[in-house]
């Protein structure tokens, strides 16, 4: 199957087909969902809570993320590669931003950057894109600014909705290829949705959308804990892993393994 490229998610939402995504912060899951048919992976900052044990995404460096980003781009052959802008690298202005975004892709073999923010990072999104490197938007809920925001909170609820919308025609106006809806009232979405000619992927945006992410150690049920109303989870890895575990030991206690077939003579 042909590779991924920006063109695709613009004709997957004229022909009404819908995209997924997943996060991916490692080779092994990179190419199992690329293996799988997934569209595009994003090597989220999500990673400072997933990977790096964080409490927020706050700290995320690039430095950090570049190594990921790397081992998930060398490790597709079909899929788009996202790789996220995390807190720091791109809100200072426009030249910051593109510095970052060239780094990640001089550095990382990714396709294309995602940074945060509606009107508050056009500027940014235009200058990367005038550059040459396609930019995913992301507007709602943006956790690099959750002290701001107060916390994991639907946006776009009543009123708050013009100000999503406007923020999706911000981005789009800008250059982004696709634009990520994270937390938003289903109605908001499909609002956003049938104003833009650039895919809409949610992130618990409901149905009315172009496309689907999740973050992937939550769709495989691998994080532990409350999970947000939107993630569903595919898998129960946490109960696979915790299960072979205990056999582990069990067998190493027991004496039956490693068994005469994991022997060398
Ligand atoms: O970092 C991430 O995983 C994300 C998605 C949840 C949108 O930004
Ligand atoms: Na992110």
């Amino acid at each position: 199957r042909a590779k991924v490229r920006t063109r695709h998610f613009l004709e997957a939402k004229q022909k009404g087909i819908r995209i997924t995504g997943l996060t991916s912060y490692d080779t092994n899951t990179a190419a199992i969902f690329d293996e799988a048919g997934i569209d595009f992976l994003l090597v989220g900052d999500s990673a400072g809570n997933t990977v790096l044990g964080y409490d927020t995404t706050v700290p995320v460096t690039a430095d950090e993320l570049i190594p990921l980003t790397r081992a998930v781009a060398s490790s597709v052959r079909r899929a788009f590669v996202i790789a996220d802008l995390p807190f720091g690298s791109y809100e200072i202005g426009a030249e910051q931003a593109l510095t970052t975004a060239i780094r990640f892709m001089k550095e990382t073999g990714a396709h294309a950057v995602k940074l945060e923010g509606g009107r508050r990072s056009a500027n940014q999104i235009s200058r990367i894109v005038e550059a040459g490197i396609p930019v995913m938007a992301h507007i709602g809920f943006t956790p690099q600014s959750e002290h701001r925001l107060g916390g994991h909170r639907v946006q776009g609820r009543g009123s708050d909705a013009d100000e999503l919308l406007a923020d999706a025609l911000a981005v789009e106006d800008a250059g982004a290829f696709a634009v990520v809806l994270e937390m938003v009232p289903s109605d908001a979405a499909r609002r956003v949705t049938e104003a833009l000619t650039i895919p809409t992927i949610g992130v618990g945006a409901g149905p009315h959308v172009d496309g689907q992410l999740l973050v992937w150690t939550d769709f495989a049920g691998l994080t532990s804990g409350r999970m947000p109303k939107f993630v569903k989870r595919y898998a129960d890895l946490r109960g696979a892993l915790t299960q072979a575990v205990a056999d582990f030991r069990e067998e190493v206690a027991s004496g039956a393994y490693p068994a005469p077939e994991h022997e060398y003579e």
